[in-house]
């Protein structure tokens, strides 16, 4: 329960005059001198802004509460410590395909790594080579795919495959779906993980059209197809598909404009094939991450660093001031709620699209 008493009170009042102060100094565009205008018109930086003048608040009227949490944070971001969470009975001798987990850095990976350790049979599909010339964030490489596939068995003692697949080519899936066959005779949890970003930063009416044309492709189309070439797999029984959508499918980020409109149409399309196959007992369900440490989430501070003159960590930092529990999260947490949406626990629960930000977004 939190108390302020009246000496308390007292000693905070020009405390919120000052933070008054600096808000309304901020409405008036007095923010840093050296962000470009373009972007303090952005009411989108503005909102960050102000939700950071709201964590100020908090912490200068409420610093009492205690920041224990501080503890585990090294510049904003947690110390990563696998092994500690739930595991689900429920997903022993499962089978799940997680696309983009071939590389150990990412989101993909966690998602597997949670699966084999609940008992899942798992299937590693990723593009297995490095990725072109001029590519935002490094790939799936074969060679991390196998090495990944033999920890996960050795470990957790489970049948692991790994598979080439690039989502944005029918013939790569097809391949992928016959070597999946010759070792599985079903899929139970498919994980709509891959996932990329091309042409940016630029605003739509800049936005070089290939890069838009391959970006909704691998995001969004990738998820269409990989899920109709694995659905025959999975019919017949209670099976769960998890499409990794982002916060940027809900609130319009700028400069990342066909990201973001692929996300949102994820999260259309989880409703839609919930809806669908409801009936065959195949709930589908969407992971709306935020801020998620990985390579990707490093490129795209780097960008903003090279944008504000600025570092990635004082980037990642200025972020966290925008998070209400003032971090960046895990892959283990996306793995976490992946976990939790595969199992029967959450059994009553689909055609959702559920924010893993740490509150950043909190619609109604
Ligand atoms: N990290 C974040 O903060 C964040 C936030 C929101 C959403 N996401 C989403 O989470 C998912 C995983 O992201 P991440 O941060 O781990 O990124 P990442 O770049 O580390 O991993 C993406 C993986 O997808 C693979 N991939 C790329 N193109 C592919 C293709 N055509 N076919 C098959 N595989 C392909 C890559 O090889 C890589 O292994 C993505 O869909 C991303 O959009 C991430």
């Amino acid at each position: 329960m939190l108390r302020v008493s009246i000496g308390r009170k007292r000693k905070c009042f020009p405390r919120i005059v000052s933070v008054l102060i600096l808000m309304i100094s901020v409405r008036k565009g007095g923010c840093p001198s050296k962000l470009p205008d373009a972007f303090l018109r952005e009411e989108v930086y503005l909102s960050q802004v102000h939700l950071t003048c709201q964590n100020f608040i908090i912490k200068f009227i409420l610093n009492d509460i205690p920041n224990s949490i501080n503890i585990h944070l090294s510049n904003g971001i947690r110390q990563d410590h696998f092994g500690e969470s739930n595991v689900y009975n429920d997903l022993k001798e499962k089978t799940a395909l997680i696309t983009g987990s071939g590389k150990k850095t990412g989101i993909g990976y966690a998602i597997a790594r949670k699966l084999a350790e609940s008992g899942c049979n798992i299937i590693i599909a990723d593009l297995g080579k490095p990725g072109s010339p001029g590519d935002s964030v490094k790939t799936g490489t074969w060679e991390e795919m196998a090495e990944i596939a033999k920890n996960l068995k050795d470990e957790f003692s489970v049948n692991v495959l790994p598979v080439y697949l690039d989502a944005t080519d029918k013939e790569s899936i097809k391949i992928m779906v016959d070597s999946v066959k010759e070792r599985f005779n079903n899929i139970d949890i498919l994980c709509n993980n891959a996932g990329a970003s091309f042409g940016v930063p630029n605003t739509v009416h800049t936005y070089d059209e290939d890069a838009w044309m391959k970006t909704i492709d691998i995001n969004l189309h990738g998820v269409f197809r990989v899920s109709r070439a694995i659905l025959p797999m999975m019919f017949g029984r209670p099976a769960s598909i998890i499409n990794t959508a982002s916060r940027a499918g809900k609130v319009p980020p700028i400069f990342n404009g066909a990201y973001a409109v692929a996300k949102a149409g994820i999260i259309m399309l989880t409703k839609v094939m919930a809806k669908e196959l409801a009936g065959a007992g195949i709930r589908v369900n969407a992971i709306c991450p935020g801020q998620i440490a990985t390579d990707l989430e490093k490129w795209r501070f780097g960008l903003e660093a090279s944008f504000f003159n600025s570092t990635i960590e004082e980037r990642e930092r200025e972020m966290c001031k925008t998070i209400p529990l003032g971090y960046i999260g895990l892959p283990r947490d996306a793995a976490d709620l992946v976990a939790f949406l595969a199992s029967e626990a959450s059994g009553y629960i689909t055609g959702q699209a559920i924010n893993l930000d740490g509150g950043q977004c909190m619609e109604l």
